[in-house]
């Protein structure tokens, strides 16, 4: 299949690419956009073939129910079997936005867009050309990040380029993303509301606006017997191709472990990557540093996170050391990332 790919600059939107994405939409085709969190990769969510597509493009296990997205509150409601008093009021907070909401679902919404589960997962998001590919592809739009299934997700239309040309119908690329992790995702149709993957809307924001809100048990704990209630979030996602360990301290005695661990495993003729910040990356003496993001700004680190791991891949090194970074704030997001994609590996310094 050729992929078509188009650039297109958010502040002055071209309606030709628009126009040829909801085309190919309507059509059933395939179509990946850049959303504030990470790239989609786009599907007409009423039309289980279309939708069926994206699980055999992405290499993703038919169990694990994709995101619609919307642009407005009408749509919504056509969607889902009722909207809580609750769900309005977060939609109103924190939509449009890096929020998902789970919903009971609308007999119109096929079980193939929901891995056959009787609830939906939606999202509203903010970005200007993700809103205009939605409305052009006619307004139900199913998007997982568009990455192949296991990979870190793209925050680049090069990312998913790598990952999906040939296997989809056009990528519409503007750029990189604003945020760079996926959406938080609270589930309304439990009491309290629960919170199934955190993203830039955190716990403490959501708080705010409803009191008790509660975290799937199986996030943080890779003990857990419990599977986690977002069917995705069981699969060892975000998985850089080397090993990768997270070295957890004080400031300089984890720049210390770091430099140990890379000179021990060089010596064993290994190729070591350091995940580090601006705040310590002039304190490795070996192996290939990157520099993350700043810890004067969680968000810088957040945004960043995904393509470091592809830099990483694309260098074929053999094992990755990074620190660990804050939880407050998207550091929750970013931390529940590093995490998984360390298979829960922690060293504790
Ligand atoms: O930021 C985002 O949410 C991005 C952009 C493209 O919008 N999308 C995204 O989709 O991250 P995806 O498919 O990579 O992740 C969706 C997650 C999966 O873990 C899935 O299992 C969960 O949402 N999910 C979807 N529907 C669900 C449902 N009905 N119940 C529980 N979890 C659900
Ligand atoms: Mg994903």
């Amino acid at each position: 299949m050729k992929t078509i790919i188009s650039k297109i600059d958010n502040r002055q939107l071209n309606n030709d690419v628009i126009k040829k994405a909801g085309n190919i939409l309507q059509e059933g085709g395939l179509v990946a956009f850049p959303t504030e969190t990470v790239y989609g990769l786009g599907a007409d969510a009423l039309n289980e073939n279309a939708a069926k597509k994206i699980y055999a493009a992405k290499g993703r296990p038919s169990d694990n129910p994709l995101i619609i997205h919307i642009t407005s509150m009408g749509a919504l409601e056509k969607i889902v079997s009722h909207i809580p008093a609750a769900a309005r009021i977060v939609a109103k907070k924190y939509w449009p936005g890096p929020l998902t909401m789970i919903f009971n679902k609308s007999g119109i919404v096929p079980y193939g867009t929901t891995g056959g589960l009787d609830t939906v997962a939606v999202r509203m998001p903010s970005h200007e050309i993700a809103c205009a590919v939605i409305e052009a592809g006619g307004g139900y739009i199913a998007a997982p990040s568009a990455n192949t299934s296991g990979r870190p997700s793209p925050t680049r239309a090069e990312h998913v380029e790598a990952d999906l040309k040939g296997k989809i119908d056009m990528i519409v690329d503007g750029g990189p993303v604003e945020i760079g992790v996926e959406s938080t995702i609270l589930d309304m149709s439990l009491t309290p509301p629960m919170i199934l993957r955190p993203g830039a809307v955190t716990k403490e924001m959501l708080e705010e606006l409803l009191g008790e809100v509660a975290v799937d048990a199986a996030l943080f704990d890779e003990d857990s017997k419990k599977a986690p209630k977002a069917p995705g979030m069981k699969y060892r996602h975000y998985a850089p191709k080397a090993k990768l360990c997270v070295v957890e301290g004080d400031e300089a005695a984890v720049v210390k472990e770091i430099n140990r661990i890379t000179d021990e495993s060089m010596r064993e003729g290994k190729k070591v990557g350091i995940i580090g910040t601006q705040e310590t990356v002039g304190n490795y003496l070996n192996g290939v540093v990157k520099c993350i993001g700043t810890r004067q700004d969680e968000a810088t680190i957040a945004n960043h996170l995904y393509a470091v791991l592809r830099e990483f891949d694309e260098e074929n090194v053999d094992c990755i050391l990074s620190e660990a970074f804050s939880e407050s704030g998207i550091g929750d997001a970013v931390m529940n990332r590093l995490l998984k994609a360390a298979g829960y590996h922690i060293i504790q310094v």
